[in-house]
């Protein structure tokens, strides 16, 4: 096998003269033959002007480097995608495949022997999964960390949980201009990742849990001199990987470590994206993670951190706490310590080194949770053939058991239009359903499905509803809402069935969502059209994305990305 600049050579016809003109370029930027002759550490480099969350990248990028040549390794730095979740249109969701693609080609094309990773803003890191997953290169994750918190007249603030508490305060009529002006200035006061339980928390925790990053990655500040440190010491780390080719992520993503990173999931009150996210990931390796013993965890794992937007902290106190291993610790035999890391040993060598933090509260022993059971529960029933999802430790206690009148909204757009009409017939006891906002039918099943209360609602003082659709919704948002509807409306799922004034019943004891209609109707209004969704794309990314992304429940990779899977439409062989 060929290592360094011999690896993966431009066809020239001439493997020789491929070489000879390799180096004649790289030595332009004045390299020696002796720093050719080093294993080779790729870097990811997702700094941009459009992605606030990775200002400290060009630091990172620094500090890794001098790992790498501490160890006797020659850093490459290489720009990839980088996607930030408010400056992506129509979605960021809709970009995630495409850096993973990205991510991966590159990975592939260029001379590494082994990949640091730098990511944090929610796609990213899923990207960079899936892209480590498919090139199976030695690789290691360095998240860029969370943001410290915002102060606000004595209050603290996070991006974003707050971000929307505090706009439906304004909606209501509660903050006026200038208080909502001020706010805006100090919700991200610093760079790095939204320092609540979000999906880029999620996914940084989840990925620590599966070894793939350095222990407490997840959760050092972005500001923090510790984080230089830590990426400093990831390049290090990186060049043995490359030594030892070993190991690789497939050799990291296994059963036991996705069962570990489902576990924290639960356990951290995380994203209900991290789910998606994570089954993209493993079915880049022909795994599949299986809805119901997602669900079947949720009963047996209690959340633990008491982080936003389920709980009252942010994630710099969850590190002054711990982080991940200490929250490992106390999860106990529900984790499966045995689990690899890219360190070359297990997860019981990083848990073993937990700091123990006295009298915190943060992380909580088992027998104190911050709920006795997990963060999600999985919903079966007629509106939900393939599954659904609710973040129940996010959503009110007095609506997991609920029925009421359907006010339907076609799509995204039609939301926006109707939602804060005064003549809108609705109701606080009302069920509020968005469809055709899935994988295939908004495109990119954006993070819509934190419908709005209703402004004259909300002027009144209702906090939460019931709502559903088959979009996603931010992992920094909270209430009653029922996610990741599978089969979407737009593939033929029964949400498009549903008219206003049908009655739904939400039972989450039971996991079921009904459509209380029955079956004869369902037939009928099926036979006749349903709810068309937007016009398929002719062109470029979007025909491929609208032609090949899987639903919720595979978690919306491309159909030809995932090894064996049948492409969609096409039925198994
Ligand atoms: Fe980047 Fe929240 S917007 S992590």
């Amino acid at each position: 096998m060929t290592h360094g600049m011999r690896k993966g050579l431009t066809s020239y016809g001439d493997p020789g003269f491929s070489l000879f003109l390799r180096k004649a370029f790289i030595k332009a930027m004045g390299l020696t033959d002796d720093a050719l002759k080093r294993p080779i550490v790729g870097i990811a480099n997702t700094g941009s002007d459009y992605n606030a969350c990775h200002g400290n990248v060009p630091q990172l990028i620094d500090a890794i480097k001098r790992g790498v040549m501490l160890a006797g390794g020659l850093p490459m730095a290489f720009p990839t995608i980088s996607i930030h979740e408010s400056f992506a249109h129509p979605t960021s969701m809709f970009l995630r495949n495409l850096m993973a693609m990205d991510t991966e080609e590159m990975i592939r094309a260029q001379p590494m022997d082994a990949v640091v990773l730098i990511g944090g803003c929610d796609k990213t890191i899923p990207a960079q999964l899936m892209a480590a997953a498919s090139a199976d290169l030695p690789a290691i994750v360095v998240p860029v960390g969370p943001m410290l918190v915002g102060h606000y007249q004595g209050e603290q603030l996070g991006a974003c949980t707050d971000c929307r508490r505090l706009w439906g305060e304004f909606r209501g009529g509660r903050l006026d201009e200038i208080e909502i002006n001020a706010i805006n200035e100090r919700l991200a006061p610093t760079t790095g990742t939204c320092m609540v339980m979000g999906t880029a928390s999620t996914m940084a925790c989840m990925t620590e849990a599966m070894g793939l990053t350095l222990p407490l990655a997840a959760s050092i500040p972005a500001t923090h001199a510790d984080r230089l440190r830590s990426a400093e010491a990831s390049g290090r780390q990186a060049v043995a990987m490359a030594s030892a080719n070993s190991p690789r992520p497939s050799e990291l993503i296994t059963a036991a470590s996705l069962r570990n990173a489902l576990v924290v999931l639960q356990a951290i009150g995380g994203s209900t994206n991290g789910l998606i996210h994570l089954t993209a990931a493993a079915g880049r390796l022909g795994l599949k993670l299986d809805l119901d013993d997602f669900d079947r965890l949720g009963r047996a794992v209690p959340v633990l951190v008491d982080l936003k937007p389920s709980g009252a902290h942010y994630m710099e106190h969850f590190h002054w706490a711990g982080g991940v291993p200490r929250l490992l610790r106390e999860l106990g035999e529900l984790v499966d310590l045995d689990a690899r890391t890219v360190l070359g040993g297990t997860l019981r060598e990083c848990v073993d080194g937990a700091e123990f933090v006295r009298d915190q509260a943060v992380i909580r022993p088992r027998s104190a949770p911050v709920k006795p059971v997990g963060s999600m529960a999985v919903l079966g029933g007629n509106l939900a053939p393939r599954g659904a999802l609710i973040k129940q430790s996010a959503a009110s206690p007095a609506l997991m058991t609920h029925r009421g009148r359907a006010v339907v909204f076609e799509s995204v757009q039609d939301l926006t239009e109707r939602i804060d009409d005064p003549a809108l017939d609705v109701n606080a006891d009302d069920v509020l359903v968005l469809r055709n906002a899935g994988p295939i039918g908004a495109p990119g099943m954006p993070e819509a499905g934190y419908l709005p209360i209703p402004r004259k609602l909300a002027e009144q003082g209702v906090k939460d509803m019931v709502r559903l659709s088959d979009a996603r919704m931010s992992g920094t948002a909270f209430g009653t809402i029922v996610l990741h509807i599978a089969p979407e409306a737009a593939a033929g799922g029964p949400l498009a069935l549903v008219r206003n004034g049908d009655l739904i019943s939400l039972d989450v004891p039971a996991r079921r969502i009904e459509l209380l209609v029955e079956d004869a109707e369902l037939d009928r209004r099926r036979a006749a059209a349903p709810s068309a969704a937007t016009a398929p794309p002719d062109r470029g990314y979007a025909a491929l994305f609208h032609r090949s992304v899987l639903q919720a429940d595979e978690g919306c990779d491309f159909d030809f990305l995932v090894p064996g899977r049948a492409l969609r439409g096409e039925s198994p062989t």
